[in-house]
């Protein structure tokens, strides 16, 4: 009989949740934080490659990689040895207060696959957060300026801070008192949903012209702006790309006020969009870029590369005890090794695959709205009326469940869409699967 790890698709054995499952959700609603948003009852006991098992012993093809985190799979040999190696050796010491090699090591590494000719520098922390938080000081201590732009429907995080900068759902903040003073939102070039009501051609000028003729006139001076933030490739509001011109303008416009621009690649970055970073797409050279989940995948780490001259802060202005810790460096090696020998190139080869297999969906379905993305990283667009475009978020709910229930698992993304972001090591089978299963699921949904 195949055992779970040598399958390469999904195998459900019992009715979803199964027993054990049944107990650990009940279980965990006693002790752990109901802050938490759980679409459905996955109760994960080990993974191997796209697949996930649970406790009951169902095994489901993953094209949500624990939100864009496992970009080389779960527990990939590799990446499982190199934590092990270093495990054994030395598990923390604390790179702000002492040296370890890997440390530099890894920092000149990853600063290396970041664009821009200058030398550049990294800092650690742990999480997406904490490295848009620490983009965010480093914005103000660098220029001396206060102020920051972010776009409507970008997350950034949930730290005071960086949820300042996030406008993604008001639940997020709901509850939070203030926060933040000095930073304002402009809208996001989400083509199909121009926020402006303008054509998916004009929509990102006419957002420029609203930055520069209307907030840089009417609320910011731009002298007084530290940075602009801004996801190459929205995440959690729906998997949105920006436009290339779009990201080229803003850089123009960023260093003409001596404004950075900020690129957060948390959930575009490290490979996941067919390339190191999805900024290269436009061929723009970041002033800081903040990255975490794929980058050790799955071991807790952010980083913010910036060039040197940039990061120059002086002793004690920023640090953090875990951050960069030994271990979680060792996986992020092992990570870029993956990466850079195969799974970045798959990622761009499975999502010319899944765009190719994807391109009638419009026609086919007519509650499917719009496909979108970079790679890997796939928005699915659920509406009630193409024509109108009336969203359809209960729809896109039964959709994440119903694959769910045939062995597959997705997560929603922005108001009305569906994420396909498989671990990046995923074959043209699996691949074929998630498309023929999201496809009953459009069928069965779209029905009713
Ligand atoms: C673009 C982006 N930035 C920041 C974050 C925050 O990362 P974390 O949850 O690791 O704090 C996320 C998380 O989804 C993200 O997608």
């Amino acid at each position: 009989m195949t055992t779970a790890t040598e399958l390469k698709l999904p195998r459900l054995v019992t009715a979803l949740p199964g027993p054990k499952a049944k107990q650990v959700v009940e279980y965990d609603a006693k002790y752990v934080s109901p802050s938490y948003t759980r679409d459905y009852p996955l109760v994960a006991k080990r993974g191997h490659g796209a697949l996930i098992e649970d406790v009951d012993g169902n095994t489901f093809l993953d094209f949500s990689a624990g939100i864009a985190v496992c970009s080389t799979g779960h527990s990939h040999p590799k990446v499982v040895s190199a934590i092990q190696k270093q495990a054994a050796e030395l598990i923390h010491m604390s790179g702000t207060d002492f040296f370890y090699e890997s440390l530099p090591r890894f920092a000149e590494r990853l600063s290396k696959t970041v664009p821009g000719a200058e030398a550049k520098r990294v800092y650690f922390g742990n999480s997406g957060t904490e490295a848009v938080e620490a983009a965010m000081k480093l914005a103000r201590y660098a220029t001396r300026r206060d102020k920051f732009i972010a776009f409507y429907g970008c997350f950034h995080g949930r730290t005071m801070g960086a949820l300042s900068l996030t406008a993604s759902k008001a639940v997020q903040r709901k509850g939070f008192g203030a926060l933040l003073a000095g930073v304002e939102h402009i809208p996001y070039p989400y083509a199909y949903r121009c926020p402006l009501g303008h054509t998916a051609e004009t929509c990102g000028e006419e957002i420029l012209e609203l930055l520069e003729r209307d907030l840089f006139k009417r609320l910011f001076d731009p002298e007084d702006v530290a940075g602009i933030i801004i996801e190459p490739v929205q995440g959690e509001g729906g998997y949105v790309p920006a436009p290339k011109f779009f990201l080229q303008e803003l850089q123009r416009i960023c260093r003409q006020h001596g404004i950075l621009l900020i690129v957060d690649e948390v959930q575009s970055g490290m490979g996941r969009t067919g390339k190191w970073w999805a900024c290269e797409h436009a061929g723009i050279e970041p002033d800081i870029l903040c990255s975490a989940k794929g980058i050790a995948s799955g071991m807790p780490l952010g980083a913010v590369v910036a060039r040197a001259s940039l990061m120059d802060w002086r002793p004690g202005a920023h640090a953090s005890t875990f951050g960069g810790n030994p271990v979680c460096v060792a996986a992020a090696m092992a990570t870029m090794d993956l990466l850079e020998s195969e799974y970045i190139e798959n990622a761009r080869r499975m999502g010319e695959f899944l765009f190719r297999r994807a391109a009638d969906w419009t026609q086919k379905f007519r509650i499917v709205g719009d496909v979108r993305g970079r790679g890997l990283m796939i928005g699915v667009e659920i509406v009630h009326d193409q024509r109108t475009k009336e969203k359809a978020p209960e729809l896109r709910n039964k959709i994440v469940q119903l694959a769910f229930q045939k062995g597959l698992l997705i997560l929603g993304a922005g108001d009305t869409s569906v994420r396909l972001s498989p671990p990046l090591l995923i074959d043209e089978e699996q691949a074929d699967f998630a498309v023929r299963t999201l496809e009953e699921c459009f069928r069965e949904v779209g029905k009713n």
